[in-house]
């Protein structure tokens, strides 16, 4: 049986629902990860559990250890990564509250560590990163949101943008005609570094905002709260019909 982790990001710091076995501190040679890895069950099947941010959440996007956390996943015997973005939404169609199961990024982040493949290397290696997510793992995803009906787009393609500002109207109208649907700022390194952990992963992003500009008006982050608070709920479902699946 695949053994699943859960990066949870802003909104889903822990999982209700998980029966903690073992909390697991791991050192890595890349440092700390973001917090405790929980090793559980969930829906009947053993899950790892990750909270990007830390627990409680204290570390933005542009300072988590991305190196450490898909590390220490690996080493926990993580097999494929279910991640949990919060989005701004770029496309009419992306409103607050709509699941995004993202199949393409464009990567907007500077100076992040974003390689395992660097330092005494035996060879050079570049992975292959053409389809940025596993298609299997989406489409597991993608299945589990047509069972419970819930508003989504099957794609999107996923701005990673350095934050932790939020854009400008001006960097939005860039990404959408970069083809941009979504906008955040923790996709990437990511989902590289799964891929060059060879990990399966893929993304369920919860849009909480219309993306800078796409209303009258700024963003605040009671709007932010108030949208995941409203959304976090069909995230949980979405990923334990996952698990049970
Ligand atoms: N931009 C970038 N990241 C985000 C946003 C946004 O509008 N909303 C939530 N995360």
């Amino acid at each position: 049986m695949t053994v699943y982790a859960i990066i949870g990001g802003t909104g889903l710091t822990q999982l209700e629902g998980l029966t903690l076995d073992e909390s697991l501190r791991i050192n890595t040679p890349y440092g700390a990860p973001s917090a405790d890895i929980l090793k559980g069950h969930y829906a009947g099947r053993e899950v790892l559990f990750l909270a990007r941010h830390g627990h409680p959440h204290r570390i933005p996007p542009h300072q988590v250890n991305y190196r450490a956390n898909i590390w220490a996943l690996k080493h926990a015997g993580a097999e494929a990564i279910l991640a949990v973005n919060a989005v701004g939404g770029i496309h009419s169609a992306m409103g607050s509250g709509h699941l995004c199961v993202p199949h393409q990024i464009v990567d907007y982040t500077w100076g992040r560590e974003h390689t395992f493949f660097e330092g005494s290397l035996e060879a050079v290696t570049h992975i292959d990163f053409s389809y940025p997510y596993d298609e299997a793992l989406r489409q597991q995803l993608i299945s589990a949101l047509r069972q419970h009906g819930y508003a989504h787009s099957d794609q999107g393609v996923y701005a990673c943008t350095q934050g932790p500002r939020l854009e400008t109207a001006g960097e939005i109208v860039r990404l959408e005609r970069d083809g941009c649907d979504i906008v955040g700022m923790t996709a990437m390194p990511e989902a590289a570094l799964a891929r060059e952990q060879d990990l399966a992963y893929a993304c369920l992003a919860l849009v909480v905002n219309p993306a800078a500009g796409k209303v009258t008006g700024v963003i605040t982050m009671a709007e932010i709260e108030q949208a995941l608070h409203e959304g976090i709920g069909r995230v949980k479902a979405v990923l334990a019909t996952v698990l049970a699946g």
